[in-house]
Order: structure tokens, then C-alpha cells, then sequence
């Protein structure tokens, strides 16, 4: 009864539906050792024990049903930090063992419960309306413009035929897109975007497995983390129209957001907004050159069926997939019937929900016109929903009207099998797809 979920096994990555379908099917919740890939970056315990080939009783239970996964992510009964289950000892090892650098991502909004998680959220939250969002959508159109525009005047430059035009979509139009637009809102000048790229790029390792004991992964994290006390400093002199003046206005205010908690903040939504939306982009893409009836159905009106198409990749090829979305429970509970006794680790699986048969009709097929496909949860449930979501919806929705639009022949430059899904830390996405247009 035990399966190893190892996200950095190519094979589990090809075949995640397929297993998750397998766990559903055998019950409400299946143990998976503490295998590779589990974020233990930020739990040393863990890489300790796997080191010495012993599983912890730190292995997780897997919730593979779309229920059972809303009805945890909304009860109080599940915490997302997991400190709230340790001793006294067993919190001051922890914090002992932890490097100073990591304290800031071990310590996010992610891994935070009530009271400090609502303090937090409701700083940042006021970002991410309806109406912040509507004020954002002339900007988010300008620079997909901008950025098909570069992508046509490159084409020529090169000499390229029209029908042998040729980009790698990720680098060249769904990764420079989130992270313009985050780099905006958060106040992070462009002269300063390249190398704070690079770093990120480091930092997404960092959820790796020996990511404590890497000198550059702790470099970098040190690097941006000087970065940021310095760029706060002098936003402190001549504060802006951004996240980042906004949040040092109400340190100054009231005292409610330490320094290490600003830090974590900087740093999630940089990581959130750099990554998942990128996938969201690509995987929409993909989903729609592998099949082609959709794929002819969305260029007959993709400014109608653009939202379809974001909600539909959502559910389908989501990009936070594998073991994600921890939980611990705080006492001993049911689920599904099955008891799940105190401090027991689980992990909800977010996309093995979004196929739930008893939940979405027919969920192997991709359908971007699916009624329903809104009620997916990849963008997950309750108090730790998303902040991101409308901004990652928003931006889905603007680049597939406006890249197909554009270039309604855009089309796979390789065989679709010789793609391979890639991870992340517990995303999933392609790192290049090459496209002609
Ligand atoms: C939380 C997915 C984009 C910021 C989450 C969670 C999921 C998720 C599943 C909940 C995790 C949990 O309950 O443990 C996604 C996906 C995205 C996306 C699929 C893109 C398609 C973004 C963007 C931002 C962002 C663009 C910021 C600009 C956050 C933050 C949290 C969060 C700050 C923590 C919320 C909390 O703990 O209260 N995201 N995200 N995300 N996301 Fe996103």
C-alpha cells in the first residue's frame, strides 16, 4: 500500500494522470514515502532520514479526490504549518538546523495559519481584486503587443520565410510576460531585472533535495535577500506606486510586518508570479496544438473561448501538479472514511482532483468549451487560495487571444512526443517549446 510519487522521475512526470487515476481509484488517501522531490528542502530532518535510507514517520498521505481535497483545504482542523504539530525541542532543532537564508521561503505566507497568515494576506490581497485587475488589463495587452511585435521584427531580422518562422514560446513570449508584469507591481526597477533573474532562476532549486548544502543556492539566496534590504532602503527615501513602497508604508504605520516577513513576501510573490503563470501559458498552448479539433474550434473565436481555454488548461494540465499543497492534522480525523490519525502529514493533489471522474464528466478529455471547468481546483481552496489567481487568470486569458490572433498557423516545431515534461520544485511545464508560426 505504499507509492513512491518521485517528482523527479521522468516517468512519473509522463505518467502522473494515469497514477493519479490508479491512486483514486484505491482509495481516499494512499501513503507515499518521503521519496524524492517532497519539498524537504526547507526540512532537514527529512533529507537526514531519506540519506540514511530510513522513511520518517514524515511520509505523506496523498488525497487524490476532488472532495476530499476541497473538504481538507477548508477545514481549520489542517494546518499548513508545521511547526503547529512540534514540540517545543522538536521547533527549537528545526530553527537551530535551518540556515539563516532559508528561514525566509520556510517561513512564507504558504506555511503560515491564523492569526499571522490573515495579518499577512490582508496586506497584499487589496493587489489582486477585481477592480486592481481591470486597471492592470491595458497595461497586460500594451506588452503582449510589445512582445509579438519583437517576436515578428526578430523573425525578419533572421530572414526567416514566413512559413519557416521559428521561437521557442517559452523564452521568447510565456516567460518574459509574469514576470514583467510582477516585476512591475512589485516596484523592481528594470536596470535591476536581469540579475534578480538570475538568482530566481538559482532559488527555484532551492526546493531540490540537497539544496541546504549547495554553496550557490545559499549564495544566491543571500545575494537577493542584500538586494532587497538595499532596494528597500532606498524606496524608504522616495517611495512609488508599488507593492513593495506599499508594505514598507505599513511597517513604518504600525509595526505589523517584520523585516523577515516582508522579505518572504518579496520573495514569494517574485517566485509565484515568475513560474506557475509561465506554465499556465505553455501547457495552454501545448494542450491546444496536440489537439487539433479544439485547436480549430479556439481559432474561430478566441476572444470568446480564451477564457475557456485558461480555465480548461487549469483543470487539465495544471501547472502546480505532483506533491504539493501540504497539510498536517491538527487532530485525528475522517476523510472519505478512512481515519486519518493526529499530526498526519498529507499532501493534496491538486490535479489528480481536476480528473476526478465523480467531479468533472469525461475528465481525460480536453475540453475548453466544459461548462464546469471553472470549479477546477488548481489554484487551490480556502484561506490559502491563491493571491495570484485573478492576475494569472488575466494574463492566460490576453496571451492566447492575442498569440493566436496574431499567428493563428502557430504549430508544434517538433514531434509532441519528444516534449517532455519537466518539474520544477512541484510544477508542472516544459522548459523550451519550440514552435513555428
Ligand atoms: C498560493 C497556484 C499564480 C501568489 C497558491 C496555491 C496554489 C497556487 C495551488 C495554494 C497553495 C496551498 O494552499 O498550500 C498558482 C497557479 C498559478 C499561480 C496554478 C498560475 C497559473 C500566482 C501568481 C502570484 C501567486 C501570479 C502572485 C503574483 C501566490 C501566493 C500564495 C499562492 C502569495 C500564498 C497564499 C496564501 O498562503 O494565503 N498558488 N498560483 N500565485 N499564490 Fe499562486
Amino acid at each position: 500500500d505504499s507509492v513512491v510519487l518521485d517528482r523527479e522521475d521522468p516517468e512519473f512526470l509522463a505518467n502522473a494522470p494515469a497514477i493519479y487515476a490508479e491512486l483514486r481509484a484505491l482509495g481516499p488517501v494512499v501513503r507515499c514515502p518521503f521519496g524524492r522531490g517532497i519539498s524537504d528542502g526547507v526540512n532537514p530532518e527529512g533529507s537526514r532520514a531519506r540519506e540514511s535510507g530510513r522513511v520518517p514517520g514524515r511520509d505523506r498521505l496523498f488525497v487524490s479526490r476532488y472532495d476530499d481535497a476541497v473538504s481538507v483545504l477548508l477545514s481549520d482542523r489542517y494546518a499548513s504549518d508545521m511547526r503547529s504539530v512540534m514540540t517545543p525541542e522538536q521547533r527549537a532543532r528545526l530553527e537551530a538546523t535551518m540556515p539563516e537564508e532559508f528561514r525566509p521561503l520556510a517561513h512564507s505566507i504558504l506555511m503560515l495559519d491564523p492569526p499571522d497568515h490573515t495579518r499577512l494576506r490582508k496586506l497584499v490581497q487589496p493587489n489582486f481584486t477585481a477592480r486592481a485587475m481591470e486597471l492592470l488589463r491595458p497595461r497586460i495587452q500594451r506588452l503582449v503587443n510589445e512582445l509579438l511585435d519583437t517576436i515578428e521584427r526578430k523573425a525578419a531580422e533572421r530572414g526567416e520565410a514566413v512559413s519557416e518562422r521559428r521561437m521557442d514560446l517559452i523564452e521568447s513570449f510565456a516567460y518574459p510576460l509574469p514576470v514583467t508584469v510582477i516585476s512591475d507591481m512589485l516596484g523592481i526597477p528594470a536596470e535591476d531585472r536581469e540579475q534578480v533573474h538570475g538568482w530566481a532562476e538559482l532559488l527555484l532549486r532551492a526546493d531540490r533535495k540537497d539544496a541546504m548544502r549547495d554553496d550557490r543556492i545559499r549564495a544566491s539566496l543571500r545575494a537577493f535577500s542584500q538586494y532587497l534590504d538595499g532596494l528597500f532602503e532606498r524606496k524608504r527615501r522616495a517611495p512609488a506606486e508599488d507593492m513593495i513602497s506599499q508594505m514598507l508604508h505599513v511597517q513604518e504605520d504600525g509595526d505589523t510586518l517584520s523585516h523577515r516577513e516582508m522579505v518572504s513576501m518579496v520573495f514569494i510573490l517574485f517566485f509565484a508570479g515568475h513560474v506557475t503563470t509561465v506554465n499556465l501559458i505553455g501547457n495552454g498552448v501545448f494542450a491546444l496544438l496536440t489537439h487539433p479539433e479544439q485547436h480549430a474550434r479556439f481559432l474561430a473565436d478566441p476572444t470568446g473561448l480564451a477564457k475557456g481555454l485558461v480555465e480548461e488548461t487549469l483543470r487539465y494540465w495544471g501547472p502546480v501538479d505532483y506533491i504539493s499543497t501540504p497539510r498536517i492534522a491538527l487532530e485525528e480525523m475522517e476523510l472519505g472514511g478512512t481515519r486519518i490519525p493526529k499530526g498526519e502529514n498529507l499532501s493534496v493533489g491538486l490535479s489528480s482532483a481536476n480528473r476526478d471522474p465523480a467531479r468533472f464528466a469525461n475528465p481525460e478529455v480536453f475540453d475548453i468549451t466544459r461548462p464546469d471547468a471553472h470549479r477546477n481546483i488548481a489554484f487551490g481552496k480556502g484561506i490559502h487560495v491563491c493571491i495570484g489567481a485573478p492576475l494569472a487568470r488575466l494574463e492566460g486569458q490576453i496571451a492566447f487571444e492575442s498569440l493566436f490572433q496574431r499567428f493563428p498557423k502557430l504549430r508544434l516545431a517538433v514531434p509532441a512526443e519528444e516534449m517532455q515534461w519537466g518539474s520544477v520544485a512541484n510544477l508542472r511545464g516544459f522548459t523550451r517549446i519550440p514552435v513555428l508560426f
